[in-house]
């Protein structure tokens, strides 16, 4: 997220305990857990062992040469790496027949708009086509617009069509991508190209599917929701999948001047936070339509290969302001999917899934993320966590306290979790399942409320107040990935100068980062990581020195982070997809240039950066880039 959505950020005011007053650094909240594999997992993570965190097959190490902290508008990769712009904001999908090319001064239609890649590339996925490493369709996330360079004029005026083409440059794409040579090339046109957007009819699955909360008078049984929004971070199932996460929806609708308890609980404001849709779209006018809201926030699935598919609103995995979704599997395989909101003091959430994964791929296992167990996490003092189940009658979740059915816990899965006692985090972000050690990872972006007067103070999980620099929590469930119980550490607390020195430290060492938001395990179990600044933070303090937003490796053998990429000014680098051979990685490039105000000048749309044309007067384009080794070898070792 880049936007300022401070006032949504700010709606867990429950009482319930913001765990236990312990301050002072994670490692020492771990050596007191005083379990023996506590201590195991401590030696992996901070002294260079091998014990709990994946290894790299022999002989791969990291292996490039770290890039200087970034300045100035280019991104810039290893010596001996290429990164070449791949698909930017407007160019066309490709569907056959409507190539409508990108305008550079932002005149194309809403329509043309609908047809070529939408603006704010968030979550990236590779989807192989018969299992090549060089041809396949890539799934892409389009988090947000910045109206300032969406249109001609900016918000000046402020019309229904712009609305429309906001609307249309939101959701998703599916292109289709070929390595030719050494270059990927888009195929255009191609039979798989798709764009989702506000207007795509999406199915609703799971136990809030028609109940009387989600319905409309356009959708009167409750049971199908136009579009998708905000979607932010991106998975892949393991059966074939596209999971994407409805992250600040609520920005999107205006409120009553007076909300309920409920629609404060989840940010609603009288006049929305600035995208102004209600006032040409009367859905996103919740005084007319008040349960509009209830049909985002969701986790959505898609299937990319098969582009006539109605992608689906998995609402048994709850509703919240999802940064997305990751898929762990039992040993008996059913689905664990884990997820945060990435929001000031709000949760963590798993599901297990009540049915195994069925061979056969998307048809197979179309509704197994319909049935099962949600849970939100709770961080205990001692380094133990719980799994507290979301279920209708359990515990405080009864008809009096408000949840008259399991729907209504899953629309309220806030409020449930308040009950509950679930731990308030510090902005969780994304995940990453290493499928060998068992870890689950989770970035915490930063969370600059933390222990202000009003809030929530510092806990063992969240133990720096005032945290603008972020840090990344992980956790081993007992037995298997549907365990209830969990022992958790800090892999690192981000932005601590100490980590620049190994020998001092003799644990995590390696480049200085702050604000971890992208992370992914590779195939061969390095940890990618990728920032996100704010433009506001990233002269001040300790960010002077890191520079520009960035990704980097992390090396679980040696404990070392290193930095791969930086990134064009006032952009952050997000998404992150290997193909199977890792000698091909996407990344996104997000808002370069963004203002510290997120709405650019339209008179001077290039006035922070103009990525990746460089055209005098042009405006900078949000872009996937692809990223390989000159030699053609695997990325990173
Ligand atoms: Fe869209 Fe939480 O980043
Ligand atoms: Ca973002
Ligand atoms: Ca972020
Ligand atoms: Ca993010």
């Amino acid at each position: 997220m880049a936007k300022d959505f401070s006032g949504m950020e700010d709606s867990n005011r429950s009482s319930n305990p913001s765990i236990h007053q312990q301050s002072g650094p994670s490692r020492r909240v771990l050596l007191q857990g005083g379990a023996a594999a506590a201590l195991a997992a401590l030696a992996g993570a901070f002294s260079g062992g091998l014990t709990a965190c994946a290894s790299l097959p022999t002989g791969e190490r990291l292996a490039f040469k770290r890039v200087p902290p970034g300045q100035g508008d280019r991104l810039v990769v290893p010596e001996g790496y290429v990164a070449t712009v791949l698909a930017p904001w407007g160019d066309p999908v490709g569907v056959a027949g409507a190539l409508p090319a990108f305008r550079h001064d932002a005149s194309n239609s809403a329509a043309e708009q609908a047809l070529q890649l939408g603006m704010h590339h968030d979550g990236i996925e590779y989807f192989p086509l018969v299992g090549s490493n060089t041809h396949g369709l890539l799934a892409i996330n389009h988090e947000y617009t910045d109206d300032g360079l969406l249109h001609v004029g900016g918000l000046q005026p402020w019309t229904a069509e712009k609305v429309k083409k906001s609307q249309a440059a939101h959701g998703l794409s599916v292109i289709e991508v070929e390595l030719k040579g050494a270059t990927w090339q888009v195929l255009r046109p191609s039979r798989h190209a798709r764009r989702v957007t506000l207007d795509t009819p999406f199915d609703v699955g799971g136990p809030a599917a028609g109940h009387a909360l989600m319905r409309t008078a356009a959708d009167p049984a409750g049971r199908r929701v136009l579009g998708t929004l905000n979607n932010c971070a991106a998975s892949q199932t393991p059966w074939g999948t596209y999971l994407s996460g409805e992250e600040n929806w609520i920005g999107y609708f205006a409120g009553p001047d007076k909300p309920s308890e409920h629609e404060q609980r989840w940010g609603l404001r009288p006049k929305g936070y600035g995208y102004r849709w209600h006032e040409h779209d009367e859905r996103f006018d919740a005084r007319r339509h008040p349960n509009e809201p209830h049909r985002f926030g969701w986790i959505v699935e898609l299937d990319p290969s098969d582009p006539d598919s109605t992608p689906v609103k998995r609402t048994a995995l709850g509703r919240a302001a999802h940064e997305g979704a990751w898929v762990a599997v039992t040993r008996d395989q059913r689905a664990v999917v884990y997820s945060g909101e990435d929001s000031r003091f709000e949760y963590i959430y798993k599901f297990v899934s009540r049915d195994p994964i069925r061979p056969g791929g998307a048809r197979a296992n179309r509704t197994l993320l319909d049935h099962g167990t949600l849970y939100v996490a709770r961080f205990d003092a001692d380094g133990r966590g719980r799994w507290l189940p979301l279920l209708q009658g359990q515990g405080p979740l009864t008809a009096a306290a408000g949840f008259a059915d399991q729907g209504e816990v899953l629309i309220k899965a806030r409020q449930a979790s308040d009950l509950l006692g679930a731990t308030k985090m510090d902005r969780p972000e994304w995940l990453a399942i290493d499928p060998r050690s068992r870890w689950v990872h989770c970035t915490l972006t930063n969370n600059s409320q933390r222990g202000s007067p009003g809030y929530p103070d510092t806990d063992a999980a969240n133990p720096r107040a005032n945290n603008n620099m972020g840090s990344i929590i992980r956790w081993l469930e007992d037995g298997d990935f549907d365990g209830l119980g969990f022992q958790w550490n800090h892999l690192v607390l981000a932005g601590d100068p100490a980590n620049e020195r190994a020998e001092a430290r003799g644990n995590i060492n390696g480049d200085l980062f702050g604000c971890p938001d992208g992370l992914a395990m590779d195939p061969r179990g390095l940890l990618w990581v990728q920032t996100d600044a704010h433009a506001t933070q990233m002269s001040q303090g300790e960010f002077a020195r890191i520079g520009n937003n960035q990704m980097l490796a992390f090396d679980p053998a040696r404990g070392e982070f290193r930095r791969f990429l930086t990134a064009p000014t006032h952009c952050e680098v997000t998404g992150i997809a290997f193909t199977p051979d890792a000698r091909t990685l996407f990344i996104n490039i997000q808002h370069p240039g963004e203002s510290p105000g997120e709405r650019s000048d339209p008179a001077q749309p290039a006035r922070y950066s103009n990525w990746p044309d460089f055209r005098p007067g042009g405006r900078p384009r949000s872009a996937t880039v692809a990223i390989r080794r000159a030699d053609g070898g695997p990325i990173g070792t």
